[in-house]
């Protein structure tokens, strides 16, 4: 091949042209196309260097020459990008990209621990037959609180510090809205479960948050007494916390249930002996329940003299926090990954 300095007329580089295609078509391989690449279009290749010829030439045919110099170049660039053996018009630099290698893995997350234990506490309960239903997180102060008989001024309110969003909205502080939601839609038997995000307005610590999951549940048909609702509940103590585990059931009082109760399982961190997870107690407290008050059905639009039912409720972290002996409600919220990472 000539030196740069070697081609001097428009008519010289149409036979470098033709030559530079003939080259062109032989090129069987990424290496051969480098070599190619450099030889000719690298920044010492011989097409750049073309107009070092021009010092020398005269002023006439210095225009000529460049124009056609340049032409020359940018042809050649283009074809030598789109030849079929550079896919995509790669430049060479990526050449040694290799698309058919199997990408690089992504880290892959995990299930928060309290979408975990939701889901397990689901699971138990849909072997049971429940049905599972969701309701709106900003709610009415009807659903919230009336619908579940607490008339307006009533003190009961005050066990639920509420953010509201306007005098009639707000959000919600239990998931017994959605009860009245399922009531309204469906008719006797009833056999559901209600997950769900509520909130309080409460002052944030290691042990309660403005913000937790609840886990509500709901059983409505002829005769279903509180012998049913002390087995069901029993039943999934047993699936969740072990075979072993005892509960204990203690009245209590929601305007929604009468007769209301709390229950607590046997502690099965010290299996009852007594430790810091139980507060020395040997058991723990895990939900709220009682038979459906007669005005709630009256508000689902059931018949109080026909059907009866119970309810309950359970705080998702509470039970997760326990289970995992975490000691400290805002992990759940702060999204650590450390944390996370460790369910
Ligand atoms: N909604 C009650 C609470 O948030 C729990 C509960 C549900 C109690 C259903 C009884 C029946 O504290």
């Amino acid at each position: 091949m000539a030196t740069p300095a070697e081609y001097r007329t428009p008519k010289q580089l149409d036979a470098l042209e033709q030559s530079l295609r003939a080259e062109m078509g032989t090129l069987a391989d990424d290496r051969a196309a480098e070599e190619f690449r450099i030889k000719y279009l690298g920044k010492k290749g011989l097409l750049r260097s073309l107009l070092k010829g021009l010092a020398g030439m005269p002023e006439n045919e210095r225009k000529a020459f460049g124009a056609r110099a340049n032409r020359l170049r940018a042809d050649i660039e283009q074809e030598f990008k789109q030849a079929p053996w550079r896919s995509g018009g790669a430049t060479a630099e990526h050449s040694s990209f290799d698309p058919t290698l199997p990408a690089a893995p992504l880290p892959i997350g995990s299930i928060h621990p309290s979408v975990q234990t939701c889901d397990e506490i689901c699971d138990i309960f849909v072997r049971m037959g429940f049905d599972i239903a969701y309701g709106p997180d900003v709610e009415t102060d009807y659903y919230n609180f009336e619908a579940l008989n607490f008339p307006r001024h009533h003190p009961a309110r005050d066990m639920q510090d509420t953010f509201f969003v306007s005098d009639s909205m707000l959000l919600r502080t239990h998931t017994s809205p959605v009860q009245i939601r399922v009531m309204e839609k469906q008719k006797p038997p009833i056999r559901c479960i209600m997950p769900g995000t509520v909130y309080r307005h409460e002052e944030i610590s290691a042990r309660s948050y403005c913000q937790f999951a609840q886990v509500e549940g709901l059983y409505i048909d002829r005769d279903v007494s509180m012998a049913d609702l002390k087995g069901t509940l029993l039943a999934f103590s047993k699936q969740f916390f072990g075979e072993n585990t005892k509960i204990k059931i203690r009245s209590s009082f929601f305007p929604f249930t009468e007769p209301s109760i709390e229950v607590d399982v046997w502690c099965f961190v010290c299996n009852g002996s007594g430790c810091s997870v139980c507060k020395q107690s040997g058991w723990l407290e895990i939900l709220g329940a009682g038979m459906v008050h007669p005005n709630v059905l009256k508000a689902g639009g059931i018949d109080s003299e026909e059907y009866t039912g119970f309810a309950f409720g359970m705080g998702v972290e509470r039970i997760a926090l326990m289970r995992y002996g975490i000691d400290d409600i805002r992990l759940f919220f702060e999204n650590d990954v450390r944390f996370l990472k460790q369910f």
